[in-house]
């Protein structure tokens, strides 16, 4: 593995859940494969997870670590091309990232989507640069389009509690009061669809994500009926994609918040989100708090999927 930037690049999914639960089982066993390796994590963006996990995996793999907040102590970077820089910014992005990559043998990036401008968040124009521009392997810390890390987390935190070998998986819409990005539901949507498990996704109208992203999934408006029967619930809160909508907020409809009256239409469903939750908003005290609620070991599978990811870039590296 060169990148990581989509969940697709993980290869065959049996053979990454098995390197995942061998992690699983022996954190600390490849401690020399990432010896005299540096790992630098670049943040455009908040974080607690992804931060933490990252550099917990790093750490378990004898790798030293290397945060940077661009938003606190770093110059202010422009990101646009063919500017005259006479503004805020004294430092371009085109001489920052070679310079990054002089400090450290893989990079990992987080920058979100802006949601003012479609083409420009899909296009990724940020993560494309630090992959052209670093010379060193880059790993998706969520960008503009994918969360290709926590879809992984996800993955193996299904394989982990499914009781049925096909389980149904329901991605749900939930309400929010601020515009949030597609990534999340974008990459769990196709991470699902690698799976072959059944897969409905419920959000009301105009809320419907990329096709690219939702091949094979059937689109339910009636949340109601979405639920019934499923194994699996992950509620995300996203913003609009399609056309002059894209990135509004279209609805706050607080009859979408994911409570214990619609975990009973599912067949004893297992609860999941990524973690940070709007409480009462997309999830009731009730259901996060209850025995179904996975959101805990979830969040701590983030440990074990970066962990794969970084053992399968070092691996590569040595070849
Ligand atoms: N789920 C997730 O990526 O959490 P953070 O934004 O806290 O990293």
């Amino acid at each position: 593995m060169k990148t990581f930037t989509s969940i697709k690049q993980i290869g065959d999914l049996q053979q990454a859940f098995a390197k995942a639960r061998y992690i699983k089982q022996n954190p600390f066993a490849d401690q020399a494969i990432g010896h005299n390796r540096t790992l630098l994590l670049i943040f455009f963006n908040s974080s607690l997870r992804t931060r933490l996990s990252t550099q917990k995996a790093a750490l378990n793999l004898g790798m030293n670590t290397i945060v940077l907040d661009i938003n606190q102590g770093a110059w202010k970077l422009e990101t646009e091309h063919g500017v005259v820089m006479d503004g805020d910014k004294p430092e371009h992005l085109s001489e920052a990232i070679p310079v990054m990559g002089c400090y450290c043998d893989i990079i990992g990036v987080r920058s979100f989507a802006r949601l003012e401008n479609r083409d420009y968040d899909y296009a990724e124009v940020i993560l494309n640069q630090f992959i052209r521009y670093s010379g060193k392997p880059v790993i998706s810390m969520e960008a503009a389009t994918r969360h290709p890390l926590q879809t992984f987390a996800d993955l193996i935190t299904i394989e982990e509690y499914k009781q049925v070998e096909r389980p149904k998986i329901v991605m749900t819409w939930a309400p929010h009061p601020k515009a949030l990005p597609q990534a999340v539901p974008n990459s769990f949507a196709e991470g699902i669809g690698m799976t072959g498990y059944e897969f409905v996704i419920t959000h009301p109208r105009g809320y419907e994500l990329d096709p690219a992203f939702t091949a094979g999934a059937t689109i339910e408006y009636d949340q109601n009926k979405a639920f019934e029967g499923a194994h699996f619930i992950y509620a995300k809160n996203w913003s609009a994609y399609s056309g002059e909508n894209y990135g509004k907020v279209l609805s706050a409809d607080r009859s979408w918040t994911v409570d214990s009256a619609k975990m009973a239409l599912t067949d004893n469903a297992w609860f999941m989100h990524c973690l940070p939750v709007r409480r009462n908003m997309i999830v009731t005290d009730e259901v996060i708090e209850s025995p179904r609620s996975l959101v805990i070991p979830e969040a701590a599978n983030r440990v074990v999927s970066a962990q794969t990811v970084l053992k399968d870039i070092l691996s590569d590296m040595d070849k």
